[in-house]
């Protein structure tokens, strides 16, 4: 398998700490790929270690499948932490100061303004824009040079709901047009709704990467029905699928298998002349899977 990022047992030790500790990450292109874990666990480390802004002490990155870090790098845009803006300069102003990195024609420029929503700013100074102004003049600087990977670090930190929005759907639609990305958070919802894949990241060590329709599997919910028969109720359910994987007490029957249509199980228990009485859903939530693997 190609990937259009990957490292080997990366290592970033701040004096005798590892905030990057052996990581090997793995992002396809066209993958969305979720950073996610607690504060300090070592995201914004990977992150400047991947763009080149700070270097490892052991370990190794590739990105697009070769070693030349630098020529490969010229393809990503990135957004760590506060975008580094010229307050005093309006969102062309400041387009334009960037582009010199990446020279792009003045019709390009508006082009990227419309796109995050700044086409309307004029004269407008950055000291006099919102946080969600910023960070979306962030992205559009992000975008000079066309990249073909992006790097955000919690790019919605701090903004409100619509401003969540707006961003979440700037990032579906460029990952619509080809972009990879890679999104830091320690918030599920920052993430829940884009990501295609996830990086669980804890004390600078990767615990698990996973996608997500691996996620919504294992989260996929057991069912606990409560009957006057326990024990019918579970042999009910064994004739009309032997594979099902079940446990009952006097009164209840537990399913763990994956069931599509919970209904179903209702009409077999019916059908066999076992009453039911509750049918309930006992999911491992979402947000369970995630803070178990953060470390609590
Ligand atoms: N420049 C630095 N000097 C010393 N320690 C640092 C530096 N940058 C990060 N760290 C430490 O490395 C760990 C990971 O930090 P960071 O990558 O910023 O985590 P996250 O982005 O997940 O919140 C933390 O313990 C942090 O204090
Ligand atoms: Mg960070």
């Amino acid at each position: 398998m190609e990937y259009i990022i990957e490292t080997r047992a990366l290592t970033k030790r701040y004096g005798n700490k590892s905030a990057v500790d052996d990581m090997s990450i793995h992002i396809k292109r066209g993958d969305i790929y979720g950073l996610i874990g607690k504060n300090g666990a070592g995201k914004t480390t990977l992150m400047k270690l991947l763009l080149g802004l700070t270097f490892a002490d052991r370990g190794e990155i590739r990105l697009f499948g070769g070693s030349d870090l630098d020529g490969a790098r010229r393809k990503i845009g990135s957004l760590i932490e506060a975008p580094a803006l010229y307050r005093n300069e309006n969102a062309f102003e400041n387009m334009k100061r960037f582009s010199i990195l990446a020279p792009t024609p003045d019709e390009e420029i508006h082009k990227l303004l419309a796109f995050v929503g700044l086409e309307n700013t004029g004269r407008k100074r950055v000291r006099e824009f919102s946080l969600g102004m910023r960070q979306r003049l962030g992205i559009a600087v992000a975008l000079l040079g066309n990249p073909e990977i992006l790097v955000l670090d919690e790019p919605i930190n701090g903004l409100d709901p619509s401003g969540i929005k707006d961003i979440r759907d700037m990032i579906l639609e460029l990952n619509k047009r080809g972009v990879t990305f890679v999104i830091s958070s320690h918030l599920l919802d920052e993430l829940g709704k884009v990501a295609t894949n996830y990086g669980i990241v804890s004390n600078g060590v990767l615990i698990e990467e996973i996608t997500a329709g691996e996620i919504d599997r294992k989260c996929k919910t057991s069912v606990k029905a409560v009957t006057n028969n326990g024990e019918e109720a579970a042999r009910a359910l064994r004739r009309w699928r032997n594979d099902l994987r079940l446990e009952n007490d006097e009164k209840s029957v537990f399913i763990s298998s994956e069931i599509e249509d919970t209904s179903e199980i209702a009409s077999v228990l019916v059908n066999a002349g076992v009453r039911v009485y509750e049918l309930r859903n006992e999911s491992v939530g979402l947000e369970d899977f995630f803070i178990e693997r953060m470390g609590g």
